[in-house]
């Protein structure tokens, strides 16, 4: 079964960046520009004091709602954390767990990632599950073992049809934010070591069918070569998500 039976996702992960008012103002140009845009996905993902004003914006248009972390608990005294429940209730479809950032940051292992993505998707919170290899590994030719070592963590316990509401991202972290892009062919090699290792752990039928989208310095200039490779389903948008131009540049890249 070959991607058209994958629709891609581009994904625009605004960080720490944006107050309410920015973030407005960046969703209301943004979905002029993409208005009528079929076959492609479009998901931002604010701060989580801008994902109420954001989805109050976004709610007669084309653009679904991210977060960029969830806590697996629903409630109780866990003080500084927001739970699936809760983001739910604001108009989330999906959720960014695992980001590098947060492993690099924030203590995040493969287990609290297992333990988010479980509860994200309790509640039908759609997971985004990051992996990606530091510059040290993949020249150490520790590429596969690392992408091997986040997937089989971030996934232990699901279900193949659970599997089928998440999506994976691969973003090398020597790509994120460094201009450095890895090439399309780069991307492909380990897009398709992904999905061989989801055959190898659920079946042929359900990797055939998870979106594994790539994250990395993606630019309106070089996402089209980058969707291009058979395995890339779309794109993980961090610094070119900030302007609704470059973003919105970006998905039409993609259709
Ligand atoms: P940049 O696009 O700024 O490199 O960030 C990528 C990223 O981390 C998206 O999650």
């Amino acid at each position: 079964m070959g991607r058209t039976m994958r629709t891609p996702i581009i994904a625009g992960n605004w960080k720490l960046n944006k107050t309410v008012s920015e973030a407005v103002a960046l969703t209301s140009e943004l979905k002029k520009l993409v208005v009528g845009t079929e076959g492609v996905e479009i998901v931002v993902a604010p701060p989580f004091t801008a994902l109420e004003a954001v989805s109050n914006s976004i709610n007669d248009s084309n653009i679904l709602l991210a977060a960029q972390d969830v806590y697996w608990e629903d409630s109780g005294a866990y003080t500084g954390e927001v739970s699936a429940p809760l983001l739910i209730d604001v108009g989330c479809d999906y959720v960014i767990i695992g980001h590098s950032e947060r492993r690099q940051y924030f203590g995040e292992t493969n287990d609290t990632v297992n333990q988010k993505v479980k509860s994200a998707l309790s509640h039908n919170l759609k997971p985004i599950i990051c992996v990606g290899e530091l510059l040290e590994e993949r020249e150490a030719g520790r590429t596969e073992n690392i992408i091997k070592d986040h997937v089989a963590g971030g996934t232990a316990g699901l279900t193949g049809e659970a599997l089928l509401s998440c999506v994976i991202a691969y973003e090398p972290v020597w790509a994120i934010g460094t201009g450095k892009t890895a090439t399309p062919e780069q991307a492909q090699e380990v897009h398709h070591f992904i999905r061989n290792l989801l055959s190898e752990s659920f079946s042929d039928g359900v990797a055939s069918q998870v979106r594994i989208q790539y994250g990395g310095s993606v630019k309106p200039e070089n996402a089209a070569e980058l969707m291009a490779q058979p395995d890339v389903d779309g794109a993980l948008v961090g610094g070119a998500s900030l302007q609704a131009e470059s973003f919105a540049q970006i998905v039409e890249n993609t259709v």
